[in-house]
């Protein structure tokens, strides 16, 4: 069967962060494929996570693809400072900003990826326009915020959606889901079309390296 693996994406924020380095080892070594950085500043959402700082003591303790996930508004101000902290990849939420299809196009003239992040209240009417100008889209399965909240199964359509749209557009761009994955809501997202899982209550509340390579078997 040709089917490809889905990528896997620990959120560093179910981490320990008194042992970051070592987290960070752990995390390499349990065969993670990216390390999700969840970016929240206390006024998009209500808690505050970390930011350039933290992401630059990320950096230098792993080789993994750094997805910073960001949670805060005037994301444009901040593309300069990730970008130099190592991000590989910033996605933004299109609810964080009006200058969306300014701050897409920035992050990829910094040659590095760009992801737009829909909430789960926003609709998925404007996803398709927006395609060209992102590697991924991230559909929250949960309200950013917290992790350990429960997977709400109304965002597989809009998921299916997505898949639809980039399909009719011949485009190559990734969907990645965000909230609540373990292995039977990952494997209902993969069905519906996502390819990239974060997880960070699942992965960390267990054998972290069996339920990596379990949600690669999805
Ligand atoms: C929520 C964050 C998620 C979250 C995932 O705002 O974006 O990355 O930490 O955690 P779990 O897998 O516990 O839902
Ligand atoms: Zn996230």
């Amino acid at each position: 069967m040709d089917k490809t693996r889905p990528l896997v994406a620990p959120s560093i924020i179910s981490a320990d962060f008194s042992r970051l380095k070592e987290e960070l080892i752990r995390i390499e070594e349990a065969g993670a494929d990216l390390v999700h950085v969840d970016v929240m500043d206390g006024q998009f959402v209500p808690n505050i996570t970390l930011g350039p700082m933290v992401t630059a003591a990320i950096r230098k303790s792993t080789k993994l693809f750094l997805d910073v996930h960001l949670m805060i508004y005037n994301p444009f101000d901040y593309i300069e400072p990730f970008v130099k902290a190592g991000a590989n990849r910033i996605q933004v939420h299109f609810e964080s900003t009006e200058d969306i299809e300014e701050t897409l196009k920035y992050i990829r003239k910094c040659n590095i990826e760009s992801g737009l992040v829909f909430s789960p209240e926003t609709s998925h009417e404007m996803i398709p326009k927006y395609l060209e100008l992102c590697d991924t889209v991230l559909i929250m399965t949960v309200r950013p915020g917290f992790g350990g909240q429960a997977f709400m199964p109304d965002m597989l359509e809009k998921i299916r959606f997505t898949k639809e749209a980039i399909e009719r557009q011949g485009l190559k761009t990734k969907i990645e889901v965000d909230g609540g994955i373990d292995e039977k809501t990952g494997a209902q997202c993969i069905d519906a079309g996502a390819s990239i899982l974060v997880a960070g209550t699942y992965l960390f509340n267990g054998d972290l390296k069996a339920n990596i390579e379990k949600l690669h078997g999805l």
